[in-house]
């Protein structure tokens, strides 16, 4: 399918794939080298980006390829947030899977020092979980407003921007609370909205930001934006997980969500750079579940006794300084990909709370 065919043409067609630069560098001298790429394409998952330009393949030919070829150059992550929730759980991930990682020192709007981060370690690809998120929770924003669009909105675009200079794909973790459930999406439905889908939520500062960088950010060809909510992880300890928050909340609203079980999402994030992809995803589990049904699993799994109040939004209003988002994410692009992704409830039972048992197994 590539004889005769430009090389531009090769470079911006999205499913480019080879195995070994050297095939490809020759592939543009002779064009019998064309009919093995076919070939090639069928059996590996490295792939050539439309957004590298000739001189950018050149000194980066594949980017993190560890197919068959020998002189593939082995993975290499740099990792923004070493001191964040997320990002020290994408460090500890590394660790364990023997791939080769530093993180990044450099302030995401200060542009030289990303430069000078990604100049000295040469990564295969980057990932930020750096922003700011707001402390104790998203209402730090509404207050913070200029910082809040320095990091997210100025700091991850210079992000972004570098790494396209640099030929570097960029997973970055962003969120899913752009959205809240609409007349053509309405709670309890189990129609979400899908990656294409306008924000409709702007009720936070935090979500307004973010919905603005997402919308900048598909221009960038080389980034993969990851639409994360109320992530959950196995431990349950941390108060930025969102089973130890809503145990802590004197009263929680019931509304069923879109979440994202940690333990199982950020394995599959590390594999969706090593296979290149980009573009938006809803990095959800399937399916949605309500605060109430996360605490009645609460009850039956770590504290028979554990009760709690309930509360409607126009109560929970009075506590917080901005809405919330609710919504309910299409997960449809994200399983395809992933077959073996699990529905936040099945999840939630094997990541979180069969590890965590603290109450005897029904006979
Ligand atoms: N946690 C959630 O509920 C949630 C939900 C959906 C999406 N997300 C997104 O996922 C990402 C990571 O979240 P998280 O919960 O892991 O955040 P986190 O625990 O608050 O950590 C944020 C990290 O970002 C770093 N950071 C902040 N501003 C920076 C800047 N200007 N330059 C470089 N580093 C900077 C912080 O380092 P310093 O301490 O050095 O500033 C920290 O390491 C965020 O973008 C967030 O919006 C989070």
């Amino acid at each position: 399918m590539w004889y005769g065919m430009p090389l531009w043409k090769i470079l911006n067609s999205p499913k480019t794939s080879i195995s070994n630069p050297n095939l490809f560098l020759l592939a543009h001298i002779s064009p019998t080298y064309f009919a093995p790429l076919s070939d090639l394409h069928k059996q590996h998952h490295s792939h050539i980006h439309p957004f590298q330009s000739l001189t950018t393949i050149l000194s980066y030919p594949i980017m993190g390829s560890q197919s068959n070829g020998s002189s593939a150059k082995p993975f290499k992550f740099l990792i923004y947030g070493k001191t964040g929730w997320i990002g020290g759980l994408l460090g500890n991930l590394c660790q364990s899977q023997g791939i080769q990682y530093s993180y990044g020192s450099g302030r995401l709007e200060l542009r030289d020092t990303l430069l000078a981060d990604i100049n000295a370690i040469n990564p295969t690809h980057v990932f930020n979980a750096a922003g700011v998120t707001g402390r104790p929770n998203v209402d730090w924003c509404e207050s913070h407003k200029v910082e809040t669009i320095r990091a997210n909105v100025v700091g991850t675009l210079t992000l972004a921007d570098v790494c396209r200079e640099k030929g570097l794909i960029l997973i970055n973790y962003a969120t899913g609370c752009i959205f809240e459930y609409d007349s053509n999406h309405p709670l309890g439905s189990g129609k979400g909205f899908k990656e294409e889908d306008c924000p409709n939520f702007v009720g936070s500062f935090y979500s307004k930001t973010k919905a603005m960088v997402e919308e900048l950010l598909k221009n960038y060809e080389n980034v993969c934006t990851l639409r994360v909510r109320m992530p959950i992880s196995s431990d349950l300890t941390n108060p930025r997980n969102f089973i130890t928050k809503i145990t802590r909340y004197e009263k929680v609203v019931d509304i069923p969500n879109s979440m994202t079980v940690l333990d199982e999402l950020l394995p599959i994030s590390i594999e969706m750079a090593k296979r290149n992809l980009t573009g938006i995803y809803n990095f959800t589990n399937p399916g949605c579940i309500s605060h109430n049904q996360i605490l009645e699993m609460y009850r039956e799994y770590i504290n028979p006794n554990f009760t709690w109040k309930n509360f409607n939004l126009e109560e929970q209003a009075k506590v917080i300084v901005a809405p919330r988002s609710n919504n309910e994410l299409d997960t449809t692009k994200l399983k395809t990909e992933f077959p073996e992704l699990l529905s936040i409830k099945d999840s939630l039972i094997k990541y979180v709370f069969e590890p965590n048992r603290k109450t005897p197994v029904a006979a």
